[in-house]
């Protein structure tokens, strides 16, 4: 019997959230950490999600293809995740480019990386219904990636693998809703523009910081970006807290990675203060979910 797997990664976002909603560019990250789809036939479709009860970007996945591609023949997916949807790693979209090229392999239809990105943004904005798509495109390429007008630009970035933890705050965080709220401050509030302006400023100049291998620069810049995410007024006090942890125990810099309002933070840290900078995260009651 025919079958089929493929994987994507979850991501972070390094510098940039927020302001690449207003066409300012973004950079994310792929992580080791990775969601698996497998694909077989069966006598009727099914879906098996064994980390959530049930899941629309895998139905919406699935959907999607056999309208688009008129493949027949039904299927089991299964999926399989090595983070937890709750820690704000990208699950969502991870899930969605896997069950993608998952369907592709089992049926014969050959996607570039681009065409990947293309379908699984249609179906991930259809559920969410606000996104830049950067998640999708990190899930789709992998690596580094330059990322600006939903898609417009995607730029493989050549990096070496950064010394980050990520710590978890305790509080998973409602993006569309962030996101939503900043939209509407956006429209009535004039000092969001130059806020974004200034965090699209910190990509560009980060951008050849972390080509270049320059970490202690970089460092600085996530902890820049942070204060402008502080401005903007999506971190939180713990978040906050985490992140000045980690500078006083040695990081180059940190910030929060995504919509803030919980989730997580992550710092840049060279490997010999690694240990002392996680404990400082630890207690000031941050979770420890990765070091890099
Ligand atoms: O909360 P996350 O990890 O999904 O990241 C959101 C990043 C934003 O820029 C706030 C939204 C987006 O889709 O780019």
């Amino acid at each position: 019997m025919k079958i089929t797997t493929a994987s994507a990664p979850g991501k972070l976002i390094l510098f940039g959230e927020h302001a690449v909603i207003y066409g300012y560019p973004c950079i994310g990250i792929a992580i080791s950490k990775r969601i698996s789809a497998t694909v077989q036939q069966a006598a009727r479709d099914k879906i098996i999600t064994p980390s959530v009860v049930k899941s629309p970007f895998v139905e919406e996945a699935l959907k999607y293809f056999r309208q688009k591609y008129k493949v027949v023949g039904q299927v089991l997916i299964t999926t399989n995740g090595d983070f937890s949807h709750h820690v704000g790693l990208g699950s969502s979209s991870a899930v969605t480019v896997a069950v993608i090229k998952a369907l592709s392999q089992f049926f014969n239809i050959k996607l570039s990386s681009r065409e990947v990105f293309d379908i699984s943004y249609k179906i991930v904005l259809s559920i969410q219904k606000v996104g830049s798509g950067f998640d999708v495109a990190v899930a789709a390429y992998g690596g580094a990636l330059y990322f600006k007008n939903g898609g417009g630009v995607i730029e493989q970035l050549s990096i070496s693998q950064l010394p980050l933890i990520i710590g978890y705050s305790g509080t998973k965080a409602d993006t569309a809703t962030i996101v939503k709220k900043i939209s509407q401050e956006y429209k009535k509030n004039t000092r969001f523009a130059p806020i974004f302006s200034s965090i699209g400023n910190i990509v560009d100049t980060a951008k050849n910081t972390l080509v270049e291998g320059n970490f202690e620069k970089a460092g600085k810049l996530m902890t820049e970006n942070h204060r402008l995410l502080q401005e903007l007024g999506v971190s939180t006090k713990k978040l906050n807290e985490m992140v000045e942890a980690a500078i006083s125990a040695g990081a180059y810099g940190g910030k929060l990675s995504g919509a803030g309002g919980g989730d997580c933070m992550i710092a840049l840290v060279e490997r010999d203060k690694q240990n002392s900078v996680m404990a400082a995260i630890q207690k000031v009651g941050g979770e420890i979910v990765s070091a890099l």
